[in-house]
């Protein structure tokens, strides 16, 4: 398996919550290289934009509030296998039902506040890391 990158977002309430450096330090355990990294405030246009693909869903207007309600850490990741890994070391979309040792039971609330973002498949990658971020800003090292 060749080096992967996938896309990470902290989300707001983690940021709330000042644990920007303790979610880094499990990224990091893992294996993962943070090879970009940047603080940002999506207006809700930008939100709706970015989760575009869930328009159709219940949640959508509620998701896009809550992601444009403060600041966001957006990164991309590095490692053999990043988008999967990644997802695995996240846990599941319901903190409630994420398993220990996993982002979101350690930080997460609910399935709205539920910490951080990864990407789903290595194609959603591409699109959420273009979204954010350009090639000079992404440091493979
Ligand atoms: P995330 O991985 O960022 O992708 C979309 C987000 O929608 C998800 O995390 C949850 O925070 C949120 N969400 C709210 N309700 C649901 C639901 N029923 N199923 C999936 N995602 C949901």
């Amino acid at each position: 398996m060749s080096i992967e990158r996938t896309f990470s977002m902290i989300k707001p309430d983690s940021v709330r919550k000042n644990v920007i450096g303790q979610i880094n330090s499990m990224i990091e355990k893992a294996g993962f290289k943070i090879i970009a990294q940047k603080m940002v405030h999506l207006t809700m246009r930008q939100a709706e934009h970015f989760y575009d693909i869930h328009k159709d869903r219940p949640f959508y207007s509620d998701l896009c509030n809550f992601l444009s309600s403060g600041p966001v850490v957006a990164q991309v990741l590095s490692k053999d296998n990043a988008v999967s890994d990644y997802r695995k070391l996240l846990g599941s979309t319901n903190p409630l039902e994420a398993e220990e040792g996993t982002i979101r039971k350690a930080y997460g609330e609910s399935i709205d506040y539920n910490a951080a973002h990864g990407s789903d498949s290595p194609e959603t990658a591409l699109r959420e890391i273009s979204f954010f971020f350009n090639n000079l800003e992404i440091f493979d090292r």
